[in-house]
């Protein structure tokens, strides 16, 4: 986590997560929250800004950085991601203690969220992020933490604060918990990211606010997070915490699931958006992604991490159509889902003998000679000038139609080049956000689909 200099904001990997209410449960809300949570009962749902970390709101915006500078960092945070999700052993404690390591990786995310925790509200800045199932924060007292600009969360200044018992479900759900023999202990968690990062202490649980768009707060009591006394590696001092958007059980849309029908969808708008233009995440009614055009694959749940997995069957230049070999290097251990869909990284990652087919056609296709990258990242580029034209490039996941890429989707300015936004990749498979701009994009966990819809997002 980083710390946030502004007050209030998170980030989000992708954003989700707010949905979180539970209208079961006796504790005491704002007026105005009760009233934001009553409306969520009747089935309305609600929408969050997500905040680009290079955007002039976010405060990791540096002025000096050109368009250019800026676009190359996103391309190459796309590598370091992909090494970060690769890194999936467990972790074993050696302590001794029975905790592992659920799979997550430090927070270089691209989207930040704006929320509260506790009562009074104590703003903060998180990372949103779907490939992390733990939402966590540093807490006071701290044995080892990071430096970070905002002052820590202090839970006993908080009145809704509270340990969560070893015995609580969600304690004994969440891979990463560590629980000693006394009975009536309360549940510790340990997370590693693949740099060695981590965070260890308290898995606890508070009351959650989001601001919605419309201005109203949105509480969420209850919502189970780690609150870390202990935490050290590569996070960055200007964001608070994680907000796990993953798939797990501690993620935050698991937690808010039967609130939101298990419902968020988002909207990211085109690189070249004025960045007065936010991407939107959405939760329960307000998710539902319907009307036509829309394009639905299933969700496949893997068994060993909380990445949000889908079956690619093939990818088509023009008329011709390039299928994913079955037993493609890349191919992941989910069960028949061979690519994450990630909203923090940045370029597609695709199997490399798959990649290289479609490379191979994309050659025949377009007229003129490819050059190379200079930074050696993109493995398909053309001059700018050279006046080359894009062919239609269309994606097929199973069990729905093509999904038709805009141009601005495959093709980026790199330079004095426009190079081809796809790269090849021979551990993990990764749908990247520049694939998902300009759809609106819905998660449904209960029905298990996730739904694509041709939108155009800076009007959404
Ligand atoms: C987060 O919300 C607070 C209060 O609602 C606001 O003052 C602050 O500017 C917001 N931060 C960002 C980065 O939008
Ligand atoms: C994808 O991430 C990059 C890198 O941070 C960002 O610049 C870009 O705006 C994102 N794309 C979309 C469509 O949100
Ligand atoms: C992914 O992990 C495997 C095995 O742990 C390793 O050999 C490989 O180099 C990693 N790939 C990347 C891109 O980090
Ligand atoms: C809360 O805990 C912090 C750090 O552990 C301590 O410095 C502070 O005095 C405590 N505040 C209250 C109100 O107990
Ligand atoms: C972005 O939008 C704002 C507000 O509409 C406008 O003032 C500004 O000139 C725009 N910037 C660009 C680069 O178009
Ligand atoms: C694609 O196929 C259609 C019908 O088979 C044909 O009319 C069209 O010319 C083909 N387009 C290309 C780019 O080959």
């Amino acid at each position: 986590m980083a710390g946030a200099n502004k007050p209030s904001s998170f980030s989000f990997v992708y954003g989700l997560l707010l949905f979180c209410f539970n209208i079961q449960l006796p504790l005491p809300l704002s007026s105005s929250a009760a009233a934001a949570a009553s409306s969520l009962h009747s089935g309305h749902g609600f929408t969050v800004e997500l905040i680009h970390r290079d955007s002039p709101l976010s405060p990791f915006y540096d002025p000096s950085s050109t368009k250019f500078d800026r676009l190359t960092s996103a391309f190459r945070r796309s590598m370091s991601r992909a090494a970060r999700l690769n890194s999936s052993s467990k972790w074993t404690d050696d302590d001794g203690l029975h905790g592992i390591q659920s799979q997550i990786f430090a927070a270089n995310g691209e989207y930040l969220m704006n929320l509260s925790i506790g009562t009074p509200p104590f703003q903060m800045l998180g990372i949103a992020d779907t490939g992390s199932d733990l939402t966590w924060l540093q807490c006071q007292p701290c044995s080892h933490c990071f430096p970070q600009v905002a002052r820590l969360f202090a839970p006993n200044t908080s009145s809704t604060y509270t340990n969560l018992p070893c015995q609580s479900q969600l304690c004994q759900a969440f891979d990463g918990s560590i629980c000693g023999s006394t009975a009536g202990s309360n549940c510790q968690y340990k997370v590693t990211y693949g740099d060695q990062s981590y965070s260890i202490g308290d898995l606890a649980a508070e009351t959650f606010t989001l601001i919605s768009t419309s201005g109203r707060p949105v509480q969420v009591p209850n919502m189970a997070f780690g609150c870390g006394h202990s935490n050290n590696g590569g996070f960055d001092k200007r964001a608070d915490g994680i907000i796990g958007l993953g798939r797990g059980p501690l993620s935050i849309i698991n937690q808010m699931s039967d609130l939101v029908d298990g419902k968020f969808s988002y909207c990211l708008v085109p690189l070249d958006t004025n960045s007065s233009v936010t991407s939107k995440i959405n939760f329960g009614e307000a998710a539902v992604v319907s009307g036509s055009g829309v394009v639905s694959t299933p969700l496949i749940k893997s068994t060993v991490d909380p990445f949000y997995y889908l079956t690619l069957e093939s990818i088509s230049v023009g008329n011709k159509t390039i299928t994913v070999p079955l037993r493609s290097s890349g191919i992941s251990k989910a069960g028949g889902g061979n690519i994450i869909i990630d909203s923090g990284t940045t370029l597609t990652l695709l199997p490399g003998d798959f990649y290289r087919d479609l490379e191979s056609e994309l050659k025949q296709v377009i007229h003129g000679s490819s050059v190379s990258d200079p930074q050696g990242l993109f493995s398909l580029c053309y001059s700018k000038g050279s006046g080359f034209s894009v062919p239609a490039i269309t994606v097929r996941f199973s069990g729905g139609d093509a999904l038709e890429l805009r141009q601005s989707s495959t093709f980026v300015e790199n330079g004095d080049l426009l190079c081809f936004a796809m790269i090849p990749s021979d551990e993990l498979a990764i749908f990247g956000n520049l694939s998902q701009m300009n759809f609106l994009i819905g998660y449904d966990l209960e029905k298990n689909l996730v739904s694509f819809k041709p939108t155009d997002c800076t009007e959404h």
